[in-house]
């Protein structure tokens, strides 16, 4: 395969695509030259993303809370060889701390958003005898997190997820692969550590074994791998793009 060709001409989705590790993955996706479609609430920063990109990338404005308005306009701008789901909400505060309402918003954000996009682009994906389906779960997924039960709970369900969709699929010619950030110096990021300041981002670096944050150039790389026609014989993957967090030690 000829690799600058690896994403040339494939159309791809993008949840979340206006800010951080969303707005690198539609850059990358769109250098490589696959045509792209952000999917996000924030339309000013996700035009701003898509005119410094060229006329290669696109807009789609909702809330993906409104699985309606997701599937119409998934209707509108796919069929769709990639999807990214990547869009996610985070909430530092202990288990004890947050309430049913917490809970529901941050499972439909992190992870039945991603059943909605799933659902609706797998149709013509399958037909197609094509696709990739990337899913940005979190090492606080498979480790867990202090201040983030729910979020984590989201996430471990997502990779279980992917891995589901990764075994129903296979016959069709899809991949379903997860990517898993560590600390990634992002809008959502510094929100987080709000309030805990320098401290916490020193803790946080501290936590990985290359004792830096990442950069969400570092995650749209791996991305841009799982999501190529060069990947078709990974899937079902977990990936953590984390600075070897996963076997850091104290
Ligand atoms: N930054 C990190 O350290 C880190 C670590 C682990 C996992 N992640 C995951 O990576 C993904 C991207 O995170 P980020 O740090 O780039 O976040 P970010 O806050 O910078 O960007 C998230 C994007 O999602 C969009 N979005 C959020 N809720 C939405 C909704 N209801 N409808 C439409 N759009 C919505 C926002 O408008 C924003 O553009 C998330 O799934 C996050 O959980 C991030």
């Amino acid at each position: 395969m000829d690799v600058a060709n690896r994403l040339r001409g494939l159309r791809a989705m993008v949840t979340g695509g206006a800010s951080g590790i969303g707005a690198a993955i539609v850059r990358r996706l769109a250098e490589e030259g696959a045509h792209v479609v952000i999917f996000d609430r924030n339309e000013t920063a996700a035009r701003e993303v898509a005119e410094a990109c060229g006329p290669d990338v696109r807009v789609a404005v909702l809330d993906l809370a409104d699985f309606e308005a997701l599937d119409s306009l998934i209707a509108q701008t796919g069929p769709f060889d990639i999807a990214v789901n990547n869009a996610g909400i985070d909430q530092h505060a202990f288990f004890t701390d947050t309430t049913e309402a917490d809970w529901r918003r941050l499972l439909l954000i992190n992870l039945e958003a991603a059943f909605a996009v799933t659902r609706a682009v797998l149709p013509a994906m399958q037909k197609g005898r094509f696709g990739r389906i990337v899913n940005i779960g979190s090492e606080a997924g498979r480790m867990g997190s202090r201040g983030g039960a729910v979020y984590a709970a989201a996430k471990g369900g997502l990779i279980a997820f992917t891995k589901s969709i990764a075994l129903e699929n296979a016959r069709y010619g899809i991949t379903a692969n997860s990517i898993l950030p560590g600390p990634i110096d992002t809008p959502l990021l510094r929100e987080a550590i709000n309030g805990g300041g320098e401290k916490l981002l020193k803790a946080m670096e501290g936590a990985t074994l290359l004792r830096r944050l990442g950069t969400a150039e570092d995650v749209a790389a791996a991305v841009a791998f799982v999501a190529s026609r060069e990947a078709g014989y990974v899937t079902g993957e977990t990936l953590g793009v984390s600075g070897g967090m996963g076997i850091a030690q104290a």
